[in-house]
């Protein structure tokens, strides 16, 4: 037997459950998504189906709207939309070793047992920990002997950036990729195991020209995910540089077993500090869906001062098309649709309102298409003047998001958002929930947060510039609130 049969940690932490009401004072606090129920949350962990039921653990600061060491948070969800407040399931402690947190990992399902494979942190040391769940994962038992994995030696490992463990089962073997700084560039390490507990290094997961092929401004890849898409491979890296933490990249390419050769790389999201270290899991039906970390862009103390801080984005399901990855909200979310509108098409010069579709929490579908205009798109109308404007260039081949001057305390850090476009039709589909927006464009995401000073009756308007815009397959829901 290894460890205790009880699990530890502050009794009072794992007694805090029940589905907590979001309060909702704060008119920036996100309705439809899941935040915390108090304090800090950030990255997606752990995520598994077990009976029909999808459990999602998050990094977590139960003590303050601020990062801390990190403890595991835990919802369960049988729709993907309702989210249901679980125990707290890890804290962390001076023994077994991560009084420095429960950093991020993955779990798996180890004959029966399902098993958690995180990042233990002590004496600013980054190691791999394993911790076991009850039959209905309410209770987690850590394992004796953490921690079973230490950054190896012999690699170079800058930083003491050695985290993030993603396990999967290949054939009898378990395979990780863990992410690791080497010589001050992010990286991927491949590890192989029969137990879970005894791993062994087969090396980089790309070799050296590969990597170089793809320069990029970090320090260390965090959260990297690697998994079967269609008929080729994905790895998933989430850049942390000396600015922030910024984006996640995902190459394509194929995995031997030993090596991932990679044939392409694109950005999984175009908002700067926007969506970040996303978690993916393949579910019961087959399908690779993914969560991701929607970080705040207001200040520090206003996080403090609202008591929350960090939402979870809407489950996104992942496919790969030509070679590039393509996402879709996962169809699930359509439970929350309400007051349907539906334009069959629609032409417009200046400012038009889209009639039947107000508040602060709804979703619009439509194929906007270039006219004579050489700027269109759509304005998010947080208040009666209207705010969060998503701009085509259709000339310049640019699509802007822009939330300026929104901040309530003035310090909203990155407002601005490009993202290149290569058509002259854009499927846009749109999701606002309060300081949320999610936006995919043909399948690509950018993601932002805007914090509206004033908070008016919302909705959207269509806009154009010097000359007219259309757009066909209009469709909009208000979106119900679940917190
Ligand atoms: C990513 C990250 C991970 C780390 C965790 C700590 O946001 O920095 O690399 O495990 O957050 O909370």
């Amino acid at each position: 037997m290894d460890g205790d049969p009880a699990p530890r940690g502050p009794r009072s932490e794992r007694a805090a459950t029940g589905s907590a009401r979001r309060p909702r004072s704060d008119p920036h606090r996100p309705r439809c998504h899941l935040t915390p129920p108090h304090g800090w949350l950030n990255d997606p962990n752990g995520l598994i189906e077990l009976d029909g039921r999808v459990h999602l653990f998050y990094q977590h600061n139960p003590h303050a709207a601020a990062w801390g060491p990190p403890f595991w948070g835990h919802v369960v969800s049988a729709d993907l939309v309702h989210w249901q407040d679980r125990p707290i399931a890890l804290a962390p402690e001076a023994s077994p070793p991560d009084d420095g947190g429960c950093w991020s990992g993955c779990a798996v399902d180890d004959d029966g047992t399902v098993t958690v494979i995180y990042t233990g942190v002590q004496g600013g040391e980054q190691t791999t920990c394993l911790a076991f769940g009850d039959a209905d994962l309410d209770r987690w038992r850590k394992h004796a002997a953490n921690p079973v994995q230490r950054a190896p030696a012999d690699v170079g490992i800058t930083q003491g950036s050695f985290r993030d463990p993603f396990v999967w089962r290949d054939g009898d073997d378990w395979a990780m990729v863990i992410g690791v700084s080497i010589a001050d560039r992010g990286d991927a390490l491949l590890y192989r195991s029969r137990d879970l507990r005894d791993w062994r290094l087969v090396g980089p997961l790309l070799d050296l020209a590969d990597r170089d092929r793809w320069p990029d401004e970090s320090h260390t890849w965090e959260c990297v995910n690697l998994f079967p898409l269609g008929d080729r491979w994905v790895l998933l890296a989430s850049l942390a540089t000396d600015r922030a933490l910024a984006w996640p990249v995902a190459f394509v390419g194929d995995f031997d077993g030993t090596r991932f050769r990679s044939s392409s790389r694109q950005r999984v999201d175009w908002g700067f500090h926007g969506f970040y270290a996303p978690l993916t899991m393949r579910d019961a039906g087959g399908r690779r869906l993914m969560w991701g970390w929607l970080q705040e862009q207001r200040h520090g103390d206003d996080q403090r001062a609202a008591g929350w801080s960090g939402a979870m984005s809407f489950p996104r399901e992942l496919t790969l098309e030509e070679g590039r990855l393509r996402q879709r909200f996962a169809p699930e979310l359509r439970a929350l649709r309400e007051t349907p509108v539906r334009i069959g098409e629609l032409t417009w010069t200046g400012r038009q309102r889209l009639d039947g579709i107000d508040g602060h929490q709804l979703e619009v579908a439509l194929e906007l298409v270039r006219g004579t205009a050489r700027r269109s798109g759509l304005i998010v109308r947080h208040a009666p003047e209207g705010a969060t404007r998503i701009e085509v260039d259709w000339q310049a081949g640019q699509l802007e998001l822009d939330c300026p001057g929104l901040s309530v305390d003035g310090a909203l850090r990155w407002s601005r958002h490009a993202m290149p476009i290569e058509r002259d039709r854009l499927d846009l589909h749109l999701i606002v929930d309060r300081s949320i927006v999610e936006l995919l464009i043909d399948g690509r995401s950018l993601t932002a947060r805007p914090y509206p000073a004033r908070m008016g009756a919302g909705g959207i308007e269509f806009f154009a510039d010097g000359g007219d815009a259309s757009a066909r397959a209009i469709e909009g829901w208000r979106l119900r609130a679940c917190w």
